[in-house]
């Protein structure tokens, strides 16, 4: 079996501590390629957890979750659905940036999908942001986050917006920002879908 981040986590974890070992994470390779670890944030006690993919360009640059141009769609459409970010824990399923140099010269870091392997080696960081938030709800954005969560033949077309329950606490997948971002013409039905679902998230924790 190849190495998790499970050796890594504090025995008693709270979120400083668990942020301070995860910064220092060598579980795959990724982190070679990128900048830093970025970890999750937000209140300790938050009722709402969203789960993404991975950091982005902006936040591997930055060092914080969701602050790219995906982040600012999650921002409006949270806003729109009644959700302050402030209340919301977010983080993602792989902490660390994994990407490819675009072709030709002075190539952009182009996004590249984590695998299986990245997922597994990062889950006990998740694990262990979920057991110290013990969020009320979480919400998947995208397959990649869903299927690491709710197992690999979860599909985020067909069950997007439905309450699946595990070990006591609920989960509503629906998709990633990014998905929309790069929806052309159906960008405005896939926001306002997601907008919906997010609104959905918001009374269940009513
Ligand atoms: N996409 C993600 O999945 N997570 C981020 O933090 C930013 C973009």
């Amino acid at each position: 079996m190849s190495a998790t981040a499970a050796a890594l986590v504090p025995e008693r974890p709270t979120l400083p501590k668990l942020r301070e070992a995860a910064a220092g994470c060598q579980a795959c390779e990724l982190w070679r390629t990128g900048t830093q670890t970025v970890f999750g944030e937000g209140p300790r006690r938050a009722r709402l957890l969203l789960v993404g993919e991975q950091p982005g360009d902006r936040e591997d640059r930055e060092g914080h979750p969701f602050v790219g141009p995906a982040g600012r769609l999650l921002d409006e459409a949270l806003e729109e659905a009644g959700i302050a970010r402030a209340d919301v824990y977010l983080t993602n399923i792989v902490k660390h940036f994994r990407w490819k140099a675009q072709a030709g010269k002075g190539g952009k870091r182009i996004h590249a999908k984590p695998n299986a392997e990245h997922v597994e080696a990062c889950r006990p960081w998740l694990e262990a942001e979920l057991a110290v938030v013990r969020p009320e709800l979480v919400v998947p954005l995208g397959a990649t986050a869903a299927q690491g969560l709710l197992g690999r033949s979860f599909r985020v077309t067909r069950e997007r917006g439905q309450v699946h329950e595990r070990d006591g606490v609920r989960y509503v997948a629906t998709v990633h920002p990014s998905s929309i971002l790069r929806a052309g013409e159906r960008r405005a039905a896939q926001r306002a879908d997601f907008v919906d679902d997010l609104r959905r998230v918001r009374a269940l924790l009513a």
